[in-house]
């Protein structure tokens, strides 16, 4: 019965004694009632961490980067040539290095994207000055010099201290360039394409793991169908040969987002022979400005719920997977993943050149937990792209380069590369707009190898902060510390007149007790605690 009844059942009653008790009963009814509603507004997020428990290991190429011939990711990113004024090594930047370095970049995919079913090799070998250029069609019908090729993307791999991720031509190239490619790379012995890889200056072979068999051959890799380039796939790869001692992982082209029907066709026809397969996803923008800085709480709600729609690509695509390998033999590795903003005014629309915004580093923040959570199945995801392209960790300007929103989260981040993945249980409220809502916090954790605690929370919310109080069952921990990337304005972001805007601070609104942590995430942030 509600109060409104029981003050008409009041009203109705005529002795005074019966008066009495239906009002206590209405004063107890009303003070129950404004508890419980009280107790809903306030109720804090819960999270529970099971420190005690854990079994899978954060692959570290999941935090992996991809670089494309497009616009200014190689020329005027990575490479500027060896007399150019900027300190480089070799012709390659050493800002950048070293920038990318202090991540611990894992993992570098090259040379695309689509550009990569019409790159051919050798026409980016041998002195530079003979090398023949050719039209980047895709992107922005610029002439491409060449001058970065095989022997500079290994350079580059090596100074950064990464391991290379080649992808082969299978849109426009034929077998035996891909089979040659991987022998002038890798074969240690007399061989045509060894003694031309000598001739050219480099002696020793490298060692290259990853081969990607064509990019995106659904699109711009060939208009493919799925049934077609399975097949082709397993006639390519049958060519991919394991020399001196360079054992490779083969990877198939996947899905674009929610094209379920590839990834069971390719997981039918052709995932034995394969080591990895790759969706993509970009979360594209806001919903009504496209602008990487200009934009409403209406294009930030929108654009952090397209960020949250890689939870459902994931486990629909894991669950095909699974189907096919029960055991998880094959990786599903996210090769091309973030925002895609107009490009800033003024400047190419085929160079693909955004800024990057506080908004940026939630999505970052959001696919990277959701990539973590899901490690069992996902080894590498490559975020598009690392230099001036899409949703770049850098950007440059001559010889300036700042830092993006983004480069932080990856920073802040690389305190899971390898660790193991502990599993989380959140209780959350949820952040509404308009007649919609997601969930307010995304949130995952792990142990690394000294045993040490990392949990990496973002705050969806732009206008609220969050208490939360977590529980960490298992956990030894006496010390907590952390950092916070957070601004007083969504769309806060670097600039070369001001490039320090954004970056990430210490993090102190938190306090350890026993094995409970009590923290408030200020609005629109990404935070990152260690437990020592
Ligand atoms: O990253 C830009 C482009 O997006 C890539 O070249 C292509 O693979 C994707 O469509």
């Amino acid at each position: 019965m509600k109060c409104d009844d029981l003050m008409k059942l009041l009203a109705q009653t005529v002795s005074v004694r019966n008066k009495v008790v239906l009002i206590m009963i209405i004063l107890f009814a009303e003070i129950l009632s404004m508890s419980t509603t009280a107790e809903a507004k306030s109720k804090p997020n819960e999270l529970v961490i099971r420190a005690d428990k854990g079994k899978d290991t954060i692959n570290r190429n999941i935090y992996g980067h991809f670089s494309e011939h497009l616009g200014r990711c190689i020329y005027g990113g990575f490479w500027v040539g060896e007399d150019s004024p900027i300190p480089n090594t070799r012709g390659i930047r050493n800002d950048v290095v070293q920038a990318l370095r202090r991540i611990k970049m894992p993992v570098l995919r090259w040379p695309g994207g689509c550009f990569a079913d019409e790159y051919h090799w050798k026409d980016g070998i041998g002195p530079r000055e003979k090398r023949p250029g050719m039209v980047n069609t895709h992107w922005g019908k610029v002439t491409e010099n060449n001058h970065f090729g095989t022997h500079e993307f290994l350079d580059l791999c090596e100074q950064l201290g990464c391991e290379p991720y080649i992808c082969g031509n299978v849109g426009s190239g034929t077998i035996l360039e891909m089979q040659e490619w991987v022998e002038y790379i890798t074969f240690d012995g007399k061989s045509p394409m060894a003694d031309l890889r000598r001739k050219n200056g480099r002696d020793k072979p490298w060692k290259v793991k990853y081969w990607g068999v064509g990019n995106e051959n659904w699109g711009c890799g060939g208009r493919m169908r799925p049934e077609y380039y399975a097949d082709l796939y397993r006639r390519y790869s049958t060519y991919l040969r394991n020399f001196s001692g360079n054992r490779l992982y083969k990877i198939a082209c996947g899905p674009s987002g929610a094209n379920y029907h590839w990834m069971e066709v390719l997981m039918r026809e052709a995932g034995r022979h394969m080591n990895g397969i790759t969706p993509h996803y970009y979360c594209g923008s806001g919903k009504k400005s496209r602008s990487a800085t200009r934009f409403t709480e209406e294009d930030w709600f929108e654009q952090l719920k397209r960020a949250l729609y890689m939870e459902e690509l994931v486990s629909r695509h894991s669950a095909i997977m699974d189907k096919y390998d029960p055991e998880k033999r094959v990786g599903m590795l996210v090769d091309e993943w973030g925002t895609w903003h107009q490009v800033e005014p003024g400047t190419n629309p085929g160079f693909l050149y955004q800024q990057n915004s506080l908004r940026d580093a939630l999505v970052a923040g959001i696919t990277l937990n959701i990539f973590n959570n899901h490690c069992d199945r996902v080894r590498m995801a490559n975020i598009a792209q690392t230099i001036n392209v899409l949703q770049a960790m850098i950007l440059t300007k001559d010889e300036k380069m700042i830092l993006t929103p983004t480069y932080h989260v990856f920073d802040m981040y690389k305190v899971h590369h390898d660790a193991t993945l502990l599993p989380v249980e959140l209780e959350c409220g949820d952040y509404q707009f308009g007649e919609e809502k997601i969930p307010t916090l995304s949130v995952s954790a792990s142990r690394d190898k000294t045993g040490n605690i990392h949990i990496s929370l973002c705050n969806l919310d732009p206008k609220k902060s969050a208490e939360l109080i977590c529980k960490l069952p298992g956990a030894r921990g006496q010390k907590a510390s952390g950092r916070v990337l957070t601004a007083d304005a969504m769309t806060a972001h670097n600039t070369f007149d001001n490039p320090e805007t954004i970056s990430a601070k210490a993090f102190r609104d938190f306090k350890l007790k026993g094995d409970t942590l009590k923290l408030t995430l200020p609005s629109k942030s990404v935070v990152v605690l260690e437990i020592k």
